[in-house]
């Protein structure tokens, strides 16, 4: 008999953002005549910056000639764009991350996804409230959370990011292994002092745990006193992975390529306390299990480090910086309280009742998709988070028909 890997019973029974596409399919299906406007899910609505259709035009006529063709490519991606990555993300701005420790991948949500596999079963695991749901949803699938009780894993230790905190949260104070943290938040568009990351990183270093960072909306940070990755913090290299992606950055949410950074120095121990260096134990996991990012979508995205690619990707994040921009001040002036929406793509709304009733009647009276709240947990009750990520001339009709509906 095959039997199932029972933790899957554990799970919500459906991933968020499938849930708000159903419910959206099914309210299309009755509303035939009502355009949608969707500032739900993360997802970029403005074509690929002209250098990275160049390059990948390019790119494509050389897999079309013989002597020029490539097959099978590194899994941990060509060196050009581990070289373009580690000088002009890292070494620029003071981080020390060589192009070895640099593995390109077709995704920030398969590698925060899959990291959790190299690590035993048995550890303990800190992840904030509200959250991206991946990183939870992969350590229940993986046996790690425990029993579900009132709408909380027994296992899990919550990091509650409230209004009362800034929306960043506190140090636990218990000892936890494994702790992720992501900033430019998704969903709270908070962001984090380097005061505030060096304490995590000081924790870190103190309990012998690793920080999984996902930096995946640093690009939009315009704050210079802001961190725009965990490594501009001393010590940072031996206790951190940090989580890129190309997604948000240069609009690649179809194109697919992202990376994630595993300093040599990174650590994690046997039970017998010896040190294995996560290095050569995510290496082996993406030999194994992956055959890399496509030439081309590799060459598009090394446009992005190009003196065109850099001004074209700047005036896109630009861009919706100034949509964000403009839900904030218009959701402000509706009364609503409001974080992110500088420095990230996110607006996170204390939407004053409950997070689904809300999102039911932006979608049943303004055609508005947001996206609930409390489907990033129990913290995220009361508020919508609402994207950036659409037309200019999109993001006003909706502040008008959310205007005219609360
Ligand atoms: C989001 O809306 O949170 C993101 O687009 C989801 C993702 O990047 O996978």
């Amino acid at each position: 008999m095959i039997r199932i890997n029972e933790n899957y019973l554990n799970l919500k029974a459906s991933y968020l953002f499938s849930e708000i596409a159903r419910r959206v399919s099914s309210f299309q299906e009755k509303n035939p005549g009502k355009k949608v406007i969707k500032l739900g899910i993360g997802d970029v609505t403005r074509p690929l910056p002209g250098a990275c259709i160049s390059a990948l035009h390019a790119a494509v006529d050389e897999m079309s000639a013989q002597g020029t063709f490539y097959g099978y490519g590194p899994e941990q991606g060509y060196a050009f764009l581990r070289e373009a990555i580690a000088e002009n993300d890292f070494r620029s701005r003071g981080a020390d991350i060589s192009a070895d420790e640099i593995f390109i991948s077709d995704g920030a949500k398969c590698d925060t996804a899959n990291i959790q596999e190299i690590f035993a079963r048995d550890i303990r695991v800190a992840i904030p409230d509200p959250v991206y749901p991946v990183y939870l949803d992969t350590n229940i699938m993986a046996g790690r959370a425990g029993d579900l009780s009132d709408g909380r894993y027994g296992n899990i230790v919550y990091l509650e990011s409230t209004a009362g905190n800034g929306f960043v949260p506190e140090l636990p104070r218990e000892k936890v292994d494994l702790i992720y943290l992501c900033f430019p938040n998704n969903p709270t568009g908070a962001t984090i002092t380097r005061d505030r990351l060096s304490r995590w990183v000081d924790y870190a270093r103190e309990n012998r745990a690793l920080i999984l960072y996902d930096a995946a909306y640093e690009a939009f940070i315009r704050d210079d006193a802001i961190p725009r990755s965990i490594y501009e913090i001393p010590g940072a290299r031996e206790v951190a992975i940090e989580f890129r992606s190309f997604s948000k950055t240069a609009g690649f949410t179809g194109l697919r390529c992202a990376f994630t950074v595993v300093p040599r120095d990174c650590a994690a121990y046997d039970t017998s306390g010896c040190a294995h260096l996560l290095h050569g134990l995510w290496n082996r996991r993406q030999t194994t299990k992956f055959n890399g990012v496509s030439y081309p979508v590799q060459r598009a995205a090394a446009a992005v480090y190009t003196e065109e690619g850099r001004a074209q990707v700047r005036s896109l994040i630009d861009y919706y910086l100034n949509n964000a921009g403009h839900i904030l001040n218009k959701l402000k002036g509706f009364g609503y309280s409001c974080v992110g929406g500088d420095n990230s793509p996110y607006i996170w709304v204390d939407a004053k009742t409950d997070s689904w009733e809300f999102f039911d009647l932006l979608l049943e009276k303004a055609g508005v998709v947001c996206t609930p709240g409390a489907g990033f947990g129990r913290c995220g009750q009361g508020y919508v988070r609402i994207s950036a990520f659409n037309d200019l001339e999109r993001v006003v009709e909706a502040m008008e028909r959310i205007g005219g509906t609360i």
